[in-house]
């Protein structure tokens, strides 16, 4: 039983198989093929209106070149600590801006809050000593496994106006997000104000690919220089459209992230329901954080079950006592009902 990670698990039989399917004949290279053509007319259903979209292979590659439009490389990028941008993608964000400043933000759960920019704007009275506040960027889901609602995403969205920011989404877990909430994507996004998505398709079934879509059509002009220069155009497009294509065809995304709500639901009253452990983080997606007696960490680590430590700051989590460990455990479309009772009855062995 694997919890480390949804990327842990493979690739979605139906996308595999629209792999196997666009592996015939020839077809036009560098996106100009008919299946990217049709993930584009896609992309415009699922957002109930014209975005512009580009497939690209990491989600880091996403983040970058969507920022990289947004925030010029005296620029500041508003975003949380922990969030991948700031914390996971080895400066890629700051390289591809040329240099944009991200502040990262210490919010609760995984999530900032619009005061948060507001105090930090605060301390911009430098004029050009400081950079020039260009961007805000929330996860969602985000790295904590928490949602945020349709009113705090509004709120980022009315800050960015008054402020003359852009408003950048992280949505490696955008479809966990979106059936958590129970909201259709254009309600998610730019009907609240979200400028340009980085949506995320390989942690839920894909085997790597993940768009950015842009919704103010104004930040895709030139984007596709700006992929092709930092080396995210593939001559061979069509495998990634044709992930794409399966992924939004028959509700494959959102069924696959559904199931994985679902299981992560299932672990985490199952476990906060053992003696001893509570949950570090409320559950709202596919990633579940507990916290445990070392003794208990120490005795499932030498199961066969895997898993991550996660550490926390102290202010973001439930308290971490100092016998205690908290663990990140991520459910996917594969997770199994039997690997969840399984993990829940190791737990409480
Ligand atoms: C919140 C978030 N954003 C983006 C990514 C994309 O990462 P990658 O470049 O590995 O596809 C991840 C992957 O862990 C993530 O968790």
């Amino acid at each position: 039983m694997n919890f480390a990670s949804d990327n842990v698990y493979g690739v979605d039989q139906a996308i595999m198989d629209a792999m196997v399917k666009a592996n015939t004949g020839t077809s036009a290279s560098y996106a100009y093929d008919d299946i990217t053509t049709r993930v584009e007319s896609q992309f415009n259903e699922v957002f109930e209106r014209e975005v512009k979209v580009f497939l690209m292979t990491t989600g880091t590659a996403a983040n970058s070149l969507a920022l990289s439009t947004m925030a010029p490389p005296f620029g500041a990028i508003f975003c949380h600590a922990y969030s991948h941008i700031n914390a996971d993608e080895c400066g890629a964000p700051e390289f591809y801006t040329g240099g944009a400043k991200m502040f990262g933000l210490d919010g609760v759960a995984g999530k900032i809050s619009p005061q948060m920019i507001r105090d930090s704007l605060n301390g911009f009275i430098r004029g050009e000593h400081d950079p020039k506040a260009a961007a805000i960027s929330i996860t969602q889901s985000s790295e904590l496994g928490t949602v945020y609602s349709l009113d705090e995403i509004a709120a980022f969205g009315d800050l960015a106006r008054e402020k003359n920011l852009k408003l950048h989404m992280d949505g490696a877990r955008f479809a966990n997000a979106l059936v958590s909430l129970g909201c259709s994507p254009a309600e998610m996004t730019w009907k609240r104000g979200v400028d340009a998505l980085s949506f995320g398709a390989t942690k839920n079934g894909a085997m790597g690919v993940e768009a950015v879509v842009f919704f103010d059509l104004n930040l895709a002009k030139d984007f596709e220089y700006r992929r092709m220069r930092g080396g995210h155009l593939l001559s061979k497009n069509r495998y990634l459209a044709a992930q794409m294509e399966a992924y939004l065809t028959n509700d494959l995304w959102l069924n696959n992230a559904r199931h994985a709500n679902d299981m992560a639901k299932r672990l985490a009253d199952g476990l906060s329901s053992v003696e001893g452990m509570h949950l570090g983080v409320e559950q709202q997606a596919n990633e579940v954080f507990v916290i445990m007696p070392k003794a208990k960490h120490d005795a499932l680590e030498k199961t066969d079950a895997v898993f991550h430590q996660w550490l926390a700051s102290g202010s973001d989590t439930a308290p971490v006592g100092p016998d205690e460990i908290m663990i990140r455990l991520v459910t996917s479309f594969l997770t199994t009902i039997e690997d969840v009772d399984g993990f829940i009855a190791l737990a409480a062995g």
